[in-house]
């Protein structure tokens, strides 16, 4: 019989799923030597994993482990490499969250340019006092332009939605170096979106939103000086992952004006925040809940599912991220 570890209950059919399959164990809250015991214990086939543990070399090196199913899209917790030096099968999640990833994209780009996070307050502290005209204008959303960084999954779900809103979007693919995208791969937005350099992108946006994975080469790839580039009326957006941007850098930005406002899902310390950024009124701030929609989670959860179902038999996974792990 497969046995299958959760490092914490899915929502959704998968504990079901693997109850039929395997024998199922489920933790709550791993720290890296209980995932390092459990990896190396032979209790577990597949170990089913979210971001918040790091399944590092020393997790994956001489475990008796055959797959990592992770609960995400993304994988920059699992060390990859050391996943298939070992023939340890990776699986993701994809595709099934980047709508709802774009819903709270879009979210926190209309939140933070409108200024909700102070009407809210407004409202609660009963300092709403009735309409005048000057209260609280906010960034101007329809016409203006949104610079996507990374045009994935997730970022064409983005320009979608930014295009029903009246901008015009521009888009990097994957930023800071980029490759031409041809109509095919834009598929439905060929010629309702237009590719630019990342110079233009930075300095040309009204807003930016940021869709890249977590790599050596998008870690700060916001920092100090690419703020100081955007317009200072400027609204980011990161619903990517926390060290895509330079925190400390952002909320010096936000505090002297250098750009108006951010909506953030991520952060680059999760969960931990950069000193000063939750008391900027100029945040609109989530605890990373991009793909927080019930069905969405239920899906994922799905996929995790069968990913440990097959990776347990030694196949590759219907969603893999290391096929080549295969022996
Ligand atoms: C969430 O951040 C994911 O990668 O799915
Ligand atoms: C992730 O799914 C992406 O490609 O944006």
């Amino acid at each position: 019989m497969p046995s299958f570890l959760f490092t914490a209950p899915l929502p959704g059919p998968a504990e079901d799923m693997l109850r039929q399959a395997g024998d199922v164990e489920i933790g709550n809250g791993f720290t890296a030597e209980d995932l390092k015991e459990a990896a190396h214990s032979g209790r577990y086939d597949v170990l089913i994993t979210q971001l918040s543990d790091k399944v590092t070399a020393d997790v994956l090196n001489g475990s008796k482990l055959k797959g990592v199913a992770n609960f995400g899209v993304g994988f920059n917790n699992i060390d990859v490499e050391a996943a298939t030096a070992n023939g340890i099968f990776v699986g993701n999640t994809p595709d099934v969250l980047s709508d709802a990833s774009a819903n709270i994209a879009m979210l926190l780009l209309l939140a933070a340019a409108r200024r909700a996070h102070e009407g809210e307050e407004l409202v609660r502290s009963g300092q709403f006092k009735g309409l005048t005209p000057e209260l609280l204008l906010g960034a101007d959303i329809t016409g203006t332009r949104l610079g996507i960084a990374g045009l994935g999954r997730i970022g064409k779900a983005m320009a979608r939605r930014a295009l029903g809103f009246g901008l015009e979007v521009v888009f990097v693919q994957r930023p800071p170096r980029d490759r031409p995208v041809n109509d095919d791969e834009l598929g439905d937005l060929a010629g309702r979106i237009k590719q630019v350099s990342w110079d233009e992108l930075l300095e040309t946006s009204d807003h930016i939103s940021l869709h890249v994975p977590l790599t050596p080469d998008t870690t700060h790839l916001i920092g100090a000086e690419e703020l100081g580039r955007m317009k200072s009326t400027a609204v980011l957006v990161n619903t990517a992952r926390g060290p895509v941007i330079d925190e400390a850098a952002l909320v010096t930005a936000l505090r002297e004006g250098t750009i108006a406002a951010a909506g953030l899902d991520v952060y680059e310390n999760e969960p931990a925040l950069a000193p000063g950024l939750a008391d900027l009124p100029n945040t609109f701030l989530l605890p990373h809940i991009g793909s927080a929609e019930f069905g969405t989670r239920a899906r994922m959860g799905e996929m995790c599912a069968e990913n440990a179902i097959a990776m347990a038999k030694g196949e590759v996974p219907p969603y893999p991220v290391n096929p080549e792990a295969a022996r």
